[in-house]
């Protein structure tokens, strides 16, 4: 194992610069006893919605409750069929099953790995209510064919952008393009608090008005209730601590892009490597940087020898998950997104890391595949 072992997300870095800050978060709220709602919740929803660009944000608890939130303010139903990717994190499935919807998947892009729109329409049936494009990897879906095919057949968009804060298609941002967008603010992504949290965003401010009342146990005042709802609140230290940080995403997302230009430069001779492509229309934010690679495990297990951390975003795919047995989709469903989860990797990235890192993994990838 090497002395200076690099991890796949380096958060104490991150925290370092930014101690003196955060810790006048914490002597504040210990000060005021001011823990849920309040000014600095206030203050975060109208800067986020300011950063992506919509009329309103609501904070929540997580990204998992932003996309349930999302879900039903929109009147998801029992019956109700909504279209997704097999290859996300199961977030973006659980809260449709638990708002009675049934899950219909399609394949993805061999290049970018988000979902395909050449397949969507013919997964549309009179049933499907909606279409949940997920910007995998700080990357944006091809939204506009995806947009178009919604708007045809009267079905809404929710983006999954749990991964993609301050990513761009076509020069505008995730988050705004379709009815409502989900964010997840956990520590590891691109904007994380110290803690869980999430956001819902969007232009219409009615659904968005349902989705406060979802998180607040169906209130919108104090102990009336007009329905039931979820303790799904974004707490008042952690949008305190967002504050602090959302302040620096762009800059870190900077720093993110320049990391995968230098990896891009440095693995093109690696003739069994090949990173993801970044489209045309988009303006990627690398949450993680990834690789397909041949003989993928025997290279993570090389690169671990050598102190590097890397994961795997993510090994199989939901439709082949026990989870999801009831739906009965085997091996073969869907073979781009099958595919690749045997040969994706994702490597070290995060704003602070160095050329020097970079060289080191570059390097271990070189010599792996070195005859
Ligand atoms: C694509 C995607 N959707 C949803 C989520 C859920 O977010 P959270 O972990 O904040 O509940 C995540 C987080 O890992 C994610 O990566």
């Amino acid at each position: 194992m090497s002395a200076n072992p690099i991890p796949l997300v380096d958060l104490v870095a991150q925290h370092r610069e930014l101690e003196g800050e955060l810790v006048a978060v914490f002597r504040r709220a210990l000060a005021t006893g001011g823990f849920v709602g309040g000014a600095d919740v206030d203050g975060f929803e109208a800067e986020f919605a300011a950063f992506i660009g919509t009329a309103s944000c609501v904070g929540v608890n997580s990204g998992t409750d932003a996309l349930r939130f999302a879900y039903q303010a929109l009147g998801v139903r029992t019956g109700d069929e909504v279209i997704t990717v097999p290859n996300t994190f199961i977030a973006t499935t659980e809260a449709l099953t638990q708002a009675g919807a049934t899950i219909r998947f399609v394949d993805v892009d061999p290049g970018t790995l988000t979902l395909d729109p050449g397949v969507l329409e013919a997964a549309i049936t009179p049933r499907t209510v909606g279409i949940v494009p997920v910007h995998l990897y700080g990357q944006s879906a091809d939204m506009d064919p995806i947009l178009a095919i919604a708007a045809h057949h009267g079905l809404w968009v929710v983006e999954d952008a749990a991964q993609a804060h301050g990513a761009e298609y076509k020069g505008r941002r995730c988050g705004t393009l379709g009815r409502l967008a989900a964010f997840s603010l956990y520590p590891a992504k691109n904007l994380g608090a110290l803690g869980e949290a999430g956001a819902v965003v969007g232009d219409d401010v009615g659904i968005l008005e349902s989705g406060r009342r979802l998180r607040q146990h169906g209130a919108t005042r104090k102990y009336h209730h007009e329905m039931e709802g979820y303790n799904g609140r974004l707490d008042a230290m952690q949008a305190a601590f967002l504050r602090v940080k959302l302040r620096r995403l762009g800059e870190w997302n900077e720093a993110r892009r320049r990391h995968a230009a230098r990896y891009r430069e440095a693995l093109a001779g690696v003739g069994e490597v090949e990173p993801l492509s970044e489209a045309p229309y988009a303006r990627h934010v690398y949450h993680l940087f990834v690789i397909r690679a041949e003989r993928r495990d025997a290279l993570q297990h090389a690169l671990a020898q050598r102190g590097i951390a890397t994961g795997v975003h993510y090994p199989v795919p939901l439709h082949l998950q026990p989870a999801y047995q009831h739906l009965r989709l085997g091996r073969g469903a869907f073979p781009v997104a099958e595919r690749a989860a045997d040969v994706i990797l994702s490597l070290p990235m995060f704003p602070e890391l160095t050329d020097g890192q970079v060289c080191r993994v570059v390097e271990a990838i070189r010599d792996f595949f070195r005859p």
